[in-house]
């Protein structure tokens, strides 16, 4: 099968999957519910919980207890989607080729959704339990998950990002800022994949690094097509970042010298990858694939 086509059916299976654990429109919270599928119904790459599969699938994970993290993954990301488009923070209307949760639903829900997503995302993760009651491996993966995802992750990286908008910031600061606010969640999902296929401490440790690079390729990567794609491709708006007044790394850099950071960074994350015994050549491929993506 070419690798369009097998990302197009692993994406299926995934929203396949998300859907058995979205939460019911039914009761006085309905609104909310509604409001939290909406955003998750909409659409998106998938490529988190892809990316945790596959790494899963390469070092050999068979079971289904993958399946609640994949959805959480998403549903952690898909809130984070949610904030970053508010007023208060990029000021975003469209999303997924549709209108903003908030600018759908007003402002209020549109914080209320955020957090109940995220809050859902973890009582998802905990139903892995339920499959495996025994197996010690759950409990390191949620410790990984929720770390990344707070202050010591995509949460610091967003409050960095926020705070120094229309200010000068070193490159030391812009790759902390890229490395938590994106880096994070990719690094999490490839160690979630690896920690539950039974991965070494070493291993684990690889596969940090691995999501570390990819997420920082993928942010730049983001940062180019803000300024040189459409509104009708990306499905979300062009030049967000100059509205805000942000410093990124086509400001920084250039846009020539980011395209070839984008290309360089991937390819340390391959040649890591290559480094495993195991292999998965689909996983590579789409960390090369990730380098010219269009959206
Ligand atoms: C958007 O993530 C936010 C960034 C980290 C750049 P994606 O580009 O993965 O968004 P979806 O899930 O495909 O909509
Ligand atoms: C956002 O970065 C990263 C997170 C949502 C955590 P951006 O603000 O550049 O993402 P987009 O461009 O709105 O998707
Ligand atoms: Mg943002
Ligand atoms: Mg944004
Ligand atoms: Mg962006």
């Amino acid at each position: 099968m070419n690798f369009n086509k097998e990302l197009e059916q692993k994406k299926k299976e995934i929203e396949r999957l998300i859907a058995g654990y979205l939460p019911k429109e039914e009761g006085f919270a309905k609104e909310l519910a509604r409001a939290m599928n909406y955003s998750m119904e909409a659409g998106g790459k998938r490529l988190r919980p892809i990316l945790m599969a596959e790494t899963y699938r390469m070092l050999g994970g068979e079971s289904k207890v993958i399946e609640p993290f994949l959805a959480a993954m998403e549903m952690i990301h898909t809130s984070s989607l949610i904030h970053d488009d508010l007023p208060a923070i990029d000021n975003d209307e469209y999303r997924r080729g549709k209108k903003t949760t908030h600018a759908v639903y007003g402002e209020a829900v549109g914080v209320l959704s955020g957090d109940a997503l995220l809050n859902y995302a973890y009582e998802t993760a905990c139903r892995a339990f339920f499959l495996e009651p025994d197996n010690q491996r759950i409990g390191q993966a949620l410790l990984v998950l929720s770390r990344k995802t707070g202050i010591y992750g995509m949460l610091g990286g967003q409050s960095v990002d926020v705070t120094n908008e229309g200010k000068p910031i070193s490159k030391e600061m812009l790759d902390y800022i890229y490395e938590n606010k994106t880096s994070a969640l990719i690094e999490a999902s490839m160690m979630v994949g690896g920690i539950l296929a039974g991965a070494s401490q070493d291993e684990v440790d690889r596969i940090e690094t691995i999501g570390n690079r990819v997420g920082l390729a993928f942010q730049i990567r983001d940062d180019i097509l803000d300024i040189t794609s459409t509104m009708e491709e990306l499905g979300k708006p062009v030049f967000s970042d100059e509205k805000n007044h942000k410093v990124t790394y086509v400001t920084l850099r250039g846009l020539e010298q980011a395209t070839g950071d984008v290309e360089m960074i991937s390819e340390e994350a391959v040649s890591l990858l290559e480094e495993f015994p195991q292999k998965n050549e689909f996983l590579q491929e789409l960390v090369r694939y990730l380098v010219n993506r269009k959206k």
